[in-house]
């Protein structure tokens, strides 16, 4: 399905819908019975320009994005509201603190872009801003993301499955481990200009899955959440999704997908190795060495300090991807 490619000037005054009312309307397609057939939507909202304070001159705007609504990617939990989804973020590029994000990035440049997959690929491929949304079936994927600090979110994402894109590549039989990078650019990202401010992070930021982890169809490469395209705080124009794993895997604004015959270092594992480790899987059994993975506090209605504790699911809730890791110690690969 092709979609009309969104262009950062076209949102308009008259075309938002606000949060409540994309909730209502999935709860009325739902007991229509519309929900999980190729029900075609269009969400458009304005920018959050409204509520959006910081240092910004301009306000970031978003686009309506077309997409379908695949019945097994539907979920019962509550979604988390969409301005918490927009505003309590971990984008260290832009400052540590979860309101950093987006009071500093809002003039992020987004288009033009380039997002290149190379290394051990048959056919090298460098896509521009317009092609993310083109040539590739947009899916609203409703998945839980579980933090490592012990918060979660329950987001409906728009993407497509990362496997569509690294086989227009075609992979070297070779290639056992793919590579991310996110943009590099210390002039729109302050946290890259101050090893401080950007939590001593030796840009630019890096995260890394084994190649069947990336070509399994849960693995998201993402451009909008909740009807629209990503706003810069949660990862636009690109980011990765991969749900049954801590957020940290989940980089943000990708300008490389690079495979590759070796084990790579991330950006985490650099940082504090016996802290954050390269598979990175959502185990309540293993315990981050100064917390409990045991329960975390899911992010809906009640404020960002409610006592809304959940216990924390293997895998996520997540149970298919368990082949993926059979004969493995978790312990070890943590
Ligand atoms: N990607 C980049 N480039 N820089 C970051 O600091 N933070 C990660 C991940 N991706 C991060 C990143 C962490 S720790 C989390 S929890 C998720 O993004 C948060 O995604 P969200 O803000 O959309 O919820």
């Amino acid at each position: 399905m092709l979609i009309r490619t969104p262009k950062s000037s076209e949102i308009k005054e008259n075309q938002v819908t606000d949060e409540h009312v994309y909730q209502n309307r999935r709860q009325l397609l739902k007991s229509m019975g519309f929900l999980g057939a190729s029900a075609l939507l269009t969400n458009q909202h304005a920018s959050a320009s409204s509520w959006f304070g910081g240092g910004d001159d301009e306000t970031f705007k978003t686009s309506a994005l077309e997409f379908s609504q695949p019945k097994h990617f539907q979920s019962e939990d509550v979604l988390t509201p969409e301005q918490k989804i927009i505003s309590h973020n971990n984008f260290y590029e832009f400052g540590t603190g979860k309101a950093d994000p987006v009071t500093n990035s809002q003039s992020f440049k987004v288009d033009p872009w380039s997002l290149t997959i190379d290394g051990l690929v048959e056919k090298p491929i460098t896509l521009g801003y317009d092609d993310l949304y083109k040539g590739f079936d947009l899916e609203e994927r409703i998945y839980r993301l579980r933090c490592v600090e012990a918060w979660s979110m329950v987001v409906p994402w728009i993407g497509f499955s990362l496997a569509d894109l690294i086989k227009k590549a075609n992979p070297l039989s070779s290639a056992k481990y793919v590579v991310f990078d996110t943009l590099y650019d210390p002039e729109q990202m302050p946290g890259q200009r101050n090893r401080f401010s950007g939590g001593g992070i030796d840009y630019p930021y890096v995260e890394g899955l084994r190649l069947d982890e990336a070509m399994h169809p849960l693995t998201l490469m993402s451009v909008g959440l909740y009807g629209k395209t990503l706003p810069p705080q949660n990862g636009a124009p690109i980011r990765l999704v991969v749900p049954w794993k801590y957020g940290f895997k989940s980089i943000k604004s990708v300008v490389r997908i690079r495979l590759t015959d070796k084990k790579p270092t991330t950006t985490w594992e650099q940082l504090a190795a016996n802290e954050y480790g390269f598979y990175a899987n959502v185990n309540p059994q293993v315990d981050h060495p100064r917390w409990t993975q045991a329960s975390e506090r899911r992010i809906t209605t009640g404020g960002l300090f409610s006592r809304n504790r959940i216990a924390t699911q293997m895998f996520n809730g997540y149970p298919e991807v368990a082949t993926l890791y059979t004969n493995m110690d978790l312990r070890k690969n943590y």
